[in-house]
């Protein structure tokens, strides 16, 4: 987000202050917030995002082989590419949902999405399809929160009828990545506000204090009050007794949540209150973010038209797209290009590869070819508009055929909703 009063710490300072520092220290760090991703400046150049040092400062884990090993001795699946590739990079307490998937002990899956805007980017499929996988792996609950409200008090320019509607619209394109009816419960913030849901909402609030929230988040003086008491909404679904119609009076039942690695500092909160609130800490997996058109300084982002692919657009504005923004890693002519290979890693059209072409093999064979200089920008990019016209139009289709009454159904917090492989005996 750039317009809203939540501003970024290069954004607050005074100009003079921001180029004294690159004089002095050549550096403004990396600032990655719930509301802005910028990488950090060196010599007065934008860097790209530096992972592993958001690791260290974030004070979260790498996710290694190691763990990924144990994943597949436990689960009997192979990593999803997301994990093979890195892009889930990062998870707090993985092991722990592992050990109670192994005992049967009850866990569930949490993830969200701001609606800013009535459809969804490629970046946002990034944790919905993993949810999907996951929910397939360990068959367990999913619950999706809408935060509306969010997008409200942090959106100037958006008004509580629009947010909600664009909430509503987002479930069809949620429904559609193929989660289980029976196992997940879509909700708007503004619609499920009230009974359990909002006595943890009060429990937690009441537990954190304004410098905490200011220390997590850098809220300042004219950050408004609904800002500064959201943070204690997006905690509430990781407390399982948020949801009486899924979990009956229980609060054992951990919960997982895959998001973009700027949402951390919300969950950060939520483990800290919750021992205090009787229930276990939720786990979390980490996703780097698919970069924007324009490479990886920042990331793909609603808020700027240019630097997205939408799960809307149609296949020519796609090429377009891709063809007139996707930030190359090849050399700035053909001749060169052949002659001294490009550079996939900063190459946006084979990172949005990376998410989508299955074969490990094929994938790392592009990599080695556009190194050679056997493969051209123009000939990787081309192959980078056919997958993403391909995924985003099977994508079109299944969320046409969505009904009225499955969005009904995934958004009922009374539809039964089955929790009966879980060991309910258990604690
Ligand atoms: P929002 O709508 O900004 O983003 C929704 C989810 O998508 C991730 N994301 C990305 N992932 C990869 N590449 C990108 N370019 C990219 N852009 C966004 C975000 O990290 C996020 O996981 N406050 C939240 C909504 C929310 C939520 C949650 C998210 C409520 N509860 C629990 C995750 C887990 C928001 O505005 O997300």
């Amino acid at each position: 987000m750039t317009e809203n009063t939540q501003t970024a710490k290069t954004d607050a300072m005074p100009v003079e202050q921001v180029a004294n520092l690159k004089v002095v220290s050549s550096e403004v760090e990396q600032n990655i917030t719930p509301w802005t991703v910028e990488g950090a400046v060196v010599n007065g150049e934008q860097q790209a995002v530096n992972y592993d040092k958001l690791i260290a400062q974030f004070g979260t884990r790498k996710i290694t082989s190691e763990l990924l090993e144990r994943f597949t001795a436990v689960t009997g699946h192979q990593p999803h590419l997301y994990l093979r590739r890195g892009i889930f990079f990062s998870h707090r307490d993985l092991e722990k949902i592992l050990d109670r998937y192994e005992q049967g002990k009850p866990f569930y899956l949490y993830t969200g999405r701001g609606p800013s805007r009535g459809h969804m980017h490629v970046g946002h499929m990034t944790p919905f399809i993993f949810c999907k996988w996951l929910q397939d792996v360990f068959d367990v609950p999913l619950v999706v929160q809408l935060t509306d409200d969010e997008k409200f008090l942090f959106k100037k320019e958006l008004t509580v009828d629009q947010v909600h509607k664009y909430a509503i619209d987002t479930v069809r394109e949620i429904a559609a990545v193929g989660f289980k009816p029976e196992k997940t419960f879509i909700f708007s913030n503004m619609d499920y506000m009230g009974g359990a849901f909002y006595r943890n909402v009060l429990q937690i609030s009441n537990l954190v204090t304004l410098s905490q929230a200011r220390s997590a988040f850098g809220f300042v003086g004219e950050s408004n009050i609904g800002q500064v008491h959201f943070p204690s909404i997006q905690a509430a679904p990781a407390l399982c007794s948020t949801f009486p119609g899924i979990f009956g009076s229980r609060r054992d039942a951990a919960c997982l949540i895959p998001c973009g690695i700027d949402q951390d500092p919300y969950f950060r909160i939520t483990r800290d209150v919750c021992p205090r609130l009787k229930h276990p800490k939720p786990s979390l997996l980490h996703a780097r973010f698919l970069p924007a058109l324009q490479g990886s300084k920042s990331k793909m982002s609603s808020s700027i038209d240019s630097s997205a692919i939408f799960m809307n657009d149609t296949p020519a504005q796609i090429k377009n797209k891709i063809n007139r923004y996707a930030f190359s890693g090849g050399r700035t002519s053909l001749e060169e290009h052949r002659m001294y290979g490009g550079d996939p890693e900063v190459d946006v059209a084979y990172q949005f590869l990376t998410y989508f072409v299955e074969d490990d093999q094929e994938l790392e064979q592009l990599a080695v070819d556009y190194r050679k200089g056997e493969i051209s920008t123009g000939e990787m990019k081309a192959r980078c508009i056919r997958v993403l016209q391909e995924f985003v139009a099977g994508f079109q289709e299944r969320e046409k055929a969505i009904t009225q009454e499955q969005v009904e159904q995934f958004m009922d917090p009374n539809y039964p909703r089955h929790f009966a492989s879980l060991n309910n005996n258990d604690n």
